[in-house]
């Protein structure tokens, strides 16, 4: 099965260095327009995009999501929000009162938003422009909600740079399937795949031919792989803060 859609999406990799040149309005709003078009729950369109483009404020996001500077160096950062703001108003003009006390109401709303976004990637990336998500856009939530004027229940899930490429992005190998699809019930022995991807993800040279401790085996190392990247991760405790922020800025999470 080939077509220029399932290209599209399998040509994908993240871009981290951007030409200085402008991405016109225009294009952010068909991009936009596209994202608009993705599902959404119950077409509530619980979200919304912040594009920004000034300089000034794009060096401010930088510093807030961990230094990085792909956020200078692209001319569009978007701020992409869970946003049941509007949904106030809706029910202010309908006379009923938003509940926003449960979890589930913060989820649908993330969801609609991660969905939107990724439709936006896609319709960049169809037009030759890079992306990259920027999940440190949570690294200091409560600068960013300041900097780009968030009033209460809009939250912002995740950002993205947008630009053209300095150079066509390198292509991850993913894991294989059969750790991804299961058919019809769950399929919890991975083990070989896992191997096998840690294999290939070593074999691509990303991590540089590092050594690290075999686990359990005193003395013996091996190559840093998918395996020791990922456990390392997932062994930190990541912004602590995130319920305390999320409630603040008007989400229930009951
Ligand atoms: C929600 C989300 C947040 C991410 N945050 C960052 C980030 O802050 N900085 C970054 O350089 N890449 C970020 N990425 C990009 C991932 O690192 C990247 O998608 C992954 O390594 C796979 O590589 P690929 O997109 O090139 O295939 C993020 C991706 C997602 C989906």
């Amino acid at each position: 099965m080939d077509n220029p859609t399932l290209n599209l999406i399998h040509a994908h990799g993240s871009v981290r260095r951007y030409k200085p040149d402008p991405v016109p309005a225009s294009a952010i709003e068909r991009i936009v327009a596209a994202a608009q078009r993705a599902s959404t729950s119950s077409n509530m369109q619980i979200y919304s995009v912040i594009a920004v483009t000034d300089a000034d404020k794009r060096n401010q996001l930088a510093e807030l999501c961990g230094g990085q500077s792909q956020i200078r160096e692209a001319p569009v950062f978007l701020a992409w929000c869970a946003d049941r703001a509007r949904l106030d108003q809706v029910c202010a003009l309908r006379g009923y009162m938003q509940s926003s006390e449960t979890l589930e109401n913060f989820l649908v709303a993330a969801v609609d938003a991660a969905i939107a976004a990724q439709t936006a990637a896609l319709a960049a990336e169809s037009v030759g422009l890079g992306i990259c998500y920027i999940g440190a856009i949570r690294n200091n939530s409560t600068e960013v909600i300041k900097l780009l004027e968030l009033p209460k229940s809009v939250f912002p899930i995740t950002g993205m740079t947008v630009g053209v490429p300095v150079q066509a992005p390198r292509i991850r190998p993913r894991l294989p399937q059969e750790a991804i699809l299961h058919w019809e019930s769950y399929n919890p022995d991975q083990d070989a795949a896992l191997l096998s991807y840690d294999q290939t993800m070593i074999e691509t040279g990303i991590y540089k031919d590092r050594q690290v401790p075999i686990p359990g085996k005193e003395g013996q190392t091996e190559s840093y792989g998918w395996m020791e990247h990922t456990a390392r991760r997932v062994s930190q405790k990541v912004r602590p803060e995130m319920r305390a922020i999320i409630e603040k800025q008007g989400y229930g999470l009951k």
